[in-house]
Parts: structure tokens; C-alpha cells; sequence
């Protein structure tokens, strides 16, 4: 039986992180959110007191990197470490540090789930099901924005939507494996919809891409 691979991509807080994970559970796949390990690449860099524009402390950080209690790690959930992710993974030698971890963890024999910016493109070409999630910047920023004032954060939601829009330049205009929807992902947009909502249209792409795939 061929493993079935789900790809998951798109821009921050479009919902592809909890689509991912419900797809995973539904599925008994395992599951790798790839923006976990630029974020602490960028935590790393920081801690050591490097700039986030030094290729050379970054592509060193990415190398030594323990994935290790990763999803543990509250630190790497906020705001800051998502900019510092956003500003490391433009450096091809972070985002070849980590190829190999993520494309072994694709090639698992039963399959696996990975959400990011480039899994469909680069990282797992060959997923049997390819998903590119977004929503408008404002849905989005509300949400990240809802996120984080629920935790005590104190953010104005414009410097939320700025953030938002920055980060989306950045992931999607940088030369090393821009965000961009595969030709072969299926587009879902999940602005008007709710958790249930988006997980069954997300089901149901993966369903129409297993019948095509065999699997
Ligand atoms: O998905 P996230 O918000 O946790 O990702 C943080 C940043 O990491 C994102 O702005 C760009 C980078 N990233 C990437 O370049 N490629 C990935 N596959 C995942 C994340």
C-alpha cells in the first residue's frame, strides 16, 4: 500500500496547523508542524545573541538543532519567535539544515501530515493530498490577535494585521522556497468557516486525493 502523505500549506493563522493535526488524528498519522522547527532556529540565534540576518549563526543553530520536546516549548507559540522564524528561514542554508529531518519524516512508512510554507513545493512533492490554506489578512490577524490577548498578551490588532502582512511578504517574496500553492494543491479557504467546517472540507480533499492515488 502506498503511504499516504498529506501536504499542508499556507500563510500564518490561515488554519493549517489545527487542520493538519485533526487530519492527522482522523487519519492515526504523525505529525510534523515544520514553522516549530524555524521558530526555534530563531529562538536559538537570539539566545545566542546573534543576529537573525547572520546566515552563518543560523545555517550553525539549524545544524544543531534537538527537535526533542519541540511542541513542548511555550516560548516558541509567540510573537516573537514567529518573526524570528519568518527572518531565519530566508537563509538557504537554515532551510537545507533542515531538509533532510523533515523529508525522513515525510518518508515514514505509513505516511505523515506536515504543515509549513514549502511542503507541498519542496519538501514532499510527491504528497498524495496537498492542501494550500488561507483566509483574508484581517480574518487571519483576528484570530492570531484573539490568540494572544486570551494569554494576556497585550497587542493592538493593527500591529497584529501589520505583522501579519510583513510576514506574508517576507515567506512569500524571499528567492529560497517561497510560500506558494503547488500547481497540484487544492486551495481552501477557510475565512468564512469554523474549525468543524474547515476540517471537513479538508477531509474531503484528502478523501478525492486517496481515490485518485489509489491509496
Ligand atoms: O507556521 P508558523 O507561523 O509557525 O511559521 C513561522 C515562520 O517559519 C514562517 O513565517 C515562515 C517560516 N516557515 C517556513 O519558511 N517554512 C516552513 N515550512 C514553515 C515555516
Amino acid at each position: 500500500m502506498t503511504a499516504l502523505v498529506i501536504a499542508v500549506d499556507g500563510p500564518a493563522a490561515s488554519g493549517k496547523g489545527t487542520i493538519a493535526a485533526r487530519l492527522a488524528a482522523h487519519y492515526g498519522l504523525p505529525h510534523l508542524d515544520t514553522g516549530l522547527l524555524y521558530r526555534a532556529v530563531g529562538l536559538a540565534v537570539l539566545d545566542a545573541g546573534r543576529d537573525l540576518d547572520d546566515a552563518v549563526a543560523a545555517e550553525a543553530a539549524a545544524l544543531s538543532l534537538d527537535i526533542v520536546g519541540l511542541s513542548d516549548n511555550p516560548r516558541l507559540t509567540e510573537r516573537d519567535a514567529g518573526e524570528a522564524a519568518s527572518r531565519v528561514a530566508s537563509h538557504p542554508g537554515v532551510r537545507a539544515a533542515l531538509l533532510k529531518l523533515q523529508q525522513d519524516f515525510a518518508g515514514q512508512p505509513g505516511g505523515a501530515v506536515l504543515d509549513g510554507r514549502d511542503i507541498g513545493t519542496v519538501i514532499a512533492p510527491d504528497a498524495a493530498a496537498k492542501l494550500y490554506v488561507t483566509a483574508t489578512p484581517e480574518v487571519r490577524a483576528e484570530r492570531r490577535w484573539k490568540q494572544l490577548t486570551a494569554r494576556g498578551q497585550d497587542i493592538a490588532f493593527n500591529d497584529m494585521l501589520e505583522d501579519i502582512r510583513r510576514r506574508d511578504e517576507r515567506d512569500s517574496g524571499r528567492d529560497s522556497a517561497p510560500m506558494v500553492q503547488a500547481d497540484d494543491a487544492v486551495l481552501l479557504d477557510t475565512t468564512d468557516l469554523g474549525i468543524e467546517a474547515a476540517f471537513d472540507a479538508a477531509r474531503r480533499i484528502v478523501e478525492a486525493a486517496r481515490v485518485r492515488a489509489g491509496i
